[in-house]
């Protein structure tokens, strides 16, 4: 495995808390993603389905995880159906998993090959009250392809219409959104890997460079390193194309005298980190870009500090946005009066800065959290503040990765990775 494998006990631990929380004679039932077609006979590399993994740690496709807690018969409390191997797919893809190993790595005692399905579903479905499917019901999902589990959800609908249904989506919002010591570790070795990667670029990063390659750096650093890749598509931008948000395009050359805004995090074991760094092409910030730098990075470690126990994220958001407020103002983008005829509804300062400080990151990037619940210990959330400015060809973001604690600040989990304009000046020096 290119990756540490996380405990079972973990994985024992996180379906006993999903079955705790279902109802009596509920029947769940999660699947693998789809690998996914290009044309032809391409194909797009396997990603897992986060919530199969979070609850078995298995990473195959094809494969489906069963729970129902109140089962007469105890071995189908936790049941694992995996792809069964044979000759040919060994020949053309290798080592699929074994029954000990899948037992091994998700703590589940009953393993059965995926054709032994069908059969035993049925057989249980007749005897639950009601099946937890898992839709997607991530706020911000925008889903327009049939996955394998909503061709599963529509297959088992059609064979049982008289079954109720509830959201397994809810139940994993919650356990997803607090995370085990663990998993914190493992967004850590992600974290150190990132890092890793943006030292390595520090000293290469010259006047004539093109923003591919510093993503081609990254990505050596990121996969000698035993990172599964980036945890989403990077966005390099240099100049203007600091205020594309989502640029990706990562195809212009840096020229002296812009920045550059590195929004990178490599992935380790499915576990996401999540960086943004803004660098002066040239090695060194002119004046005014330092200024605005500055004021974004007091941004950002006065909102890290926000970041408590029993705190709803849109207060949080709010008091942001009023310390972004003056600091606009400081820097002459704002005036008092703009501020005082604002639209509360729109504040000034979204010009400037129109996305939100911080998500929930974990197995996914923009994980999962109810986000109108007051904030817990162990939640691992990104600080992201920027100043995007088009009339002056530049913007600026900072994004840290930061876990809650039960008493006191949160933790910063990327603190090692430089971000002080004096430091990354130093080390953009050394060629
Ligand atoms: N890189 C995605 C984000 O910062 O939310
Ligand atoms: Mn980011
Ligand atoms: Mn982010």
């Amino acid at each position: 495995m290119r990756y540490r494998p996380l405990s079972s006990r973990l994985y024992s631990k996180n379906r006993e808390l999903f079955m705790q929380a279902m109802r009596s004679g509920g029947l769940a039932i999660f699947n693998s993603n789809d690998i996914y077609p290009i044309s032809a006979d391409s194909t797009l590399p396997f990603a897992q389905h986060r919530d199969i993994f979070y609850l078995c740690g298995i990473n195959q496709e094809e494969s489906i995880l069963l729970l129902f807690p109140n089962s007469p018969k105890p071995e189908h409390r936790e049941i694992l159906f995996i792809k069964k191997t044979n000759e040919l797919i060994a020949v053309w893809e290798g080592q699929k998993l074994t029954k000990n190993q899948a037992s091994a790595l998700s703590g589940i005692q009953t393993i059965l090959w995926l054709d032994e399905f069908e059969a035993l579903f049925e057989a249980l479905a007749k005897v639950a009250k009601v099946f937890y499917f898992n839709t997607n019901e991530h706020f911000r999902a925008k889903v327009e392809t049939q996955t394998r589990e909503d061709r599963f959800i529509r297959w088992a609908k059609a064979k049982f219409p008289s079954h109720p249904n509830e959201k397994s989506n809810f139940i994993l919002q919650k356990l997803r959104s607090v995370k085990d010591d663990e998993e914190i570790h493992q967004i850590k070795n992600a974290i150190n890997i990132t890092e890793k990667g943006f030292r390595r670029i520090l000293p290469f990063v010259k006047p004539g460079i093109w923003e591919f390659e510093i993503e081609a750096e990254l990505a050596h650093e990121f996969l000698k390193n035993r990172s599964d890749g980036f945890a989403y598509n990077p966005i390099i931008a240099s100049g203007k194309n600091c205020n594309v948000l989502h640029y990706v395009d990562n195809n212009k050359q840096c020229q002296s005298g812009d920045l550059i805004l590195i929004d990178v995090g490599a992935a380790y074991g499915n576990y996401a980190s999540d960086m943004t760094r803004t660098i002066p092409v040239s090695g060194k910030f002119t004046p005014r870009q330092r200024e605005v730098y500055e004021a974004v990075l007091r941004v950002e470690k006065n909102a890290m500090q926000l970041l408590v126990p029993g705190i709803l994220l849109k207060e949080y958001h709010q008091e942001v946005g009023q310390i972004m407020t003056n600091e606009l103002i400081g820097l002459g983008l704002l005036n008092q009066t703009m501020v005082k005829n604002q639209d509360p509804e729109k504040p000034a300062y979204k010009k400037y800065f129109m996305h939100g400080t911080s998500h929930h990151l974990g197995l996914d990037t923009h994980d999962y959290g109810l986000v109108d619940q007051p904030l817990h210990a162990n939640m691992v959330l990104t600080v992201e503040p920027g100043i995007y400015i088009p009339e002056e060809g530049f913007g600026i973001r900072i994004e840290d990765d930061v876990v809650t604690q039960e008493h006191g600040l949160p933790i910063n989990l990327t603190e090692n990775i430089p971000k002080e304009p004096d430091e990354i000046e130093q080390l953009m020096k050394q060629a």
